[in-house]
């Protein structure tokens, strides 16, 4: 069976491109046709400023919002990145196998540098090691399929590379994984800055949709969006990027092809309203099935405690297999244990 895994990072409130690009793909196909694995990387959320209390609360919100959307332990896994050591044990044997080169080529750690030094602020050393731990989580469990946004193709493509290298070093050890993207809005942009994707972690503002924002301010939200100059509604992500990003969310919400969509509108008034509808129809049965479960806060811990249980379980053969072929002598484990030869 095909094994999926995959991820979301507790840096802020997950939105309408968490959703779109990622969860609801989760929660529709993959947990049905594969063997799946949906994460909470809360290592992750620590390669920026961050404020603890917060991580928590947002680590917390993101598992409950993942079963809102339809996650169902009976048929996948999920848990918290921290409660299974394996990850932190395989991303520094693959450090060692990963180059610095290859980290500074990385887009989104250029872009988040970047941002970082012109607040004046440092760069954690973390923030360049990232994709290294995010191949450690793929790599640990097998992992055939990474279904994502496209914003994290090249970090699925760096775990790809570092499979290949180690297993040519050190012998067969990892299978070789893939990214695979929804057929539609894989790349949401900000409603205010179509060129721009978009991101929880950047400040709130008016072009991001929010999962648990209320439908009036959903609305509001997509009604507002930036379009472009020009009347006629056409699907060019070059030429019209915020029309075309508003097709793209409504084909995505209520199906069809955002070509296909732009023709049947003759105005952006009109667009947008059935746009903004169709988000608000799309988010409303993750907002209540949230609210529910905030009542039974110790439901989504024991979910919680026994993903952890069944990632560590999946994890840690593969995990020993690489310390093993990387030339790590094994530690010695009561009676039956390998004597180990002195003299060598
Ligand atoms: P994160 O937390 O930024 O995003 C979680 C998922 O949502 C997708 N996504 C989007 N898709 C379409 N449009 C958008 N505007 C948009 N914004 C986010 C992302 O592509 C992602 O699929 N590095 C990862 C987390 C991670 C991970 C992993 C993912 C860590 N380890 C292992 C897969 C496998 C990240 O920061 O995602």
């Amino acid at each position: 069976m095909t094994r999926v895994f995959s991820g979301i990072k507790p840096t802020g409130h997950l939105t309408l491109g968490n959703y779109l690009g990622a969860m609801r793909q989760w929660a529709t196909l993959d947990q049905h046709r594969s063997e799946a694995l949906f994460c909470i990387v809360d290592l992750h959320a620590l390669t920026v400023d961050h404020d603890p209390a917060r991580v928590r609360r947002l680590s917390r919100q993101a598992a409950t919002l993942l079963l809102a959307s339809g996650l169902d332990p009976a048929l996948c896994t999920v848990f918290v990145q921290s409660h299974v050591d394996e990850h932190a044990r395989l991303s520094y044997l693959l450090e060692c196998v990963a180059t610095d080169g290859e980290m500074r080529r990385m887009i989104q750690y250029k872009e988040k540098a970047a941002r970082e030094r012109r607040r004046g602020g440092s760069v954690r050393l973390s923030l360049l090691t990232y994709p290294v731990l995010m191949a450690a989580d793929i790599l640990a469990y097998g992992t055939d399929e990474v279904p994502v946004g496209q914003d994290q193709t090249q970090h699925v493509e760096l775990a790809r590379d570092l499979a290949v290298r180690f297993n040519q070093r050190y012998g067969h050890t990892f299978v070789v994984p893939r990214a695979t993207n929804p057929p539609v809005a894989a790349r949401v942009m900000n409603l205010q800055d179509p060129l721009s994707k978009m991101g929880k972690s950047d400040d709130t503002g008016p072009g991001i949709v929010y999962v648990l924002d209320e439908p009036d301010v959903a609305r509001k939200k997509v009604m507002r969006a930036v379009t472009d100059s020009g009347r006629d509604v056409v699907y060019d992500r070059e030429a019209r990027p915020g029309v075309a990003n508003l097709l793209e969310i409504l084909a995505a919400c209520s199906g069809g092809d955002p070509e296909a969509l732009a023709g049947a509108y003759a105005s952006y008034g009109d667009l947008k309203r059935d746009a903004a509808e169709a988000v608000v129809e799309v988010l409303r049965p993750v907002r209540e099935r949230h609210r529910e479960l905030c009542a039974d806060p110790g439901h989504v811990e024991g979910v919680l405690r026994d993903g952890a249980e069944r990632a560590r379980a999946m994890a840690r053969p593969t995990v020993d297999a690489a310390y093993r072929a990387i030339g790590l002598l094994p530690a010695a484990s009561g009676a039956g244990a390998p004597v180990l030869n002195a003299a060598r």
